[in-house]
């Protein structure tokens, strides 16, 4: 009984430690092999979804909105947008050396640094989208998220893994946030390209 309970704390606390926002930082600003750059460029699936996100957002931006990317890695799906004529895009990564690929790739503004660290740096923009992102930012710095969501004029997509509930991955209600900050839902997707089915996609317009 008591190795149980000794176990079942060891347990406990090891899932605490992981789920530390500090950790998970840790985690992000120095990947292991499987989240390392090279994994970020393209594969099949990554430019499924790079190319859903652009019908996305093909369909409620004008050209030169100022688009700004939470998370964006080695600048994938920036690449996308600014291939697809959007070339006011810029973004935010918490990994230096992904920052700074995406910096020289793109040649576009990539503030390095945490989300949680940065948002004062973060400029007003039309439209931010996440994608895989939020998932991973811990629960406790929900208010950054919200800081980031109202620096937005028009539009927010998010594109997470909206049940998952482990190390590093936090569910979130993504609805209940975005109209906290006075956004409403105009488009939700399931069955999205090139990601599994706990991956949902919302658009959210700015209430008038
Ligand atoms: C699963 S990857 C997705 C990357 C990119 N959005 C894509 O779709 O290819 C998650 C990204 O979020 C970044 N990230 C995680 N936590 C962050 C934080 N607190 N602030 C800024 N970026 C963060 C990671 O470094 C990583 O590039």
């Amino acid at each position: 009984m008591a190795k149980c309970s000794i176990l079942s704390y060891l347990h406990l606390s090891w899932r605490a430690i992981l789920r530390d926002r500090a950790v998970s930082q840790g985690y992000w600003i120095n990947p292991p092999e499987e989240n390392q750059l090279y994994r970020y460029f393209g594969s099949v699936n990554a430019g499924k979804r790079s190319q859903y996100l652009v019908g996305l957002i093909n369909k409620y931006a004008d050209k030169n909105d100022h688009i700004f990317e939470l998370g964006c890695n080695v600048g994938r799906n920036l690449s996308y947008l600014i291939n697809a004529g959007f070339d006011n895009v810029s973004g935010l990564e918490i990994n230096p050396r992904a920052a700074k690929v995406a910096k020289f790739v793109l040649q576009k503004p990539i503030i390095c640094g945490a989300l949680e660290d940065k948002i004062d740096e973060v400029p007003q923009f039309d439209i931010v989208f996440t994608m895989a992102v939020m998932m991973h930012i811990h629960p406790s710095s929900i208010d950054f998220i919200e800081r980031l969501i109202k620096k937005s004029r028009k539009l927010v997509i998010t594109i997470e893994d909206e049940t998952s509930d482990r190390a590093r991955s936090f569910a979130k209600d993504y609805l209940k946030i975005a109209r906290k900050c006075e956004f409403d839902q105009v488009q939700k997707d399931n069955h999205l390209p090139g990601l599994n089915n706990r991956y949902v996609a919302r658009v959210f317009e700015k209430r008038t």
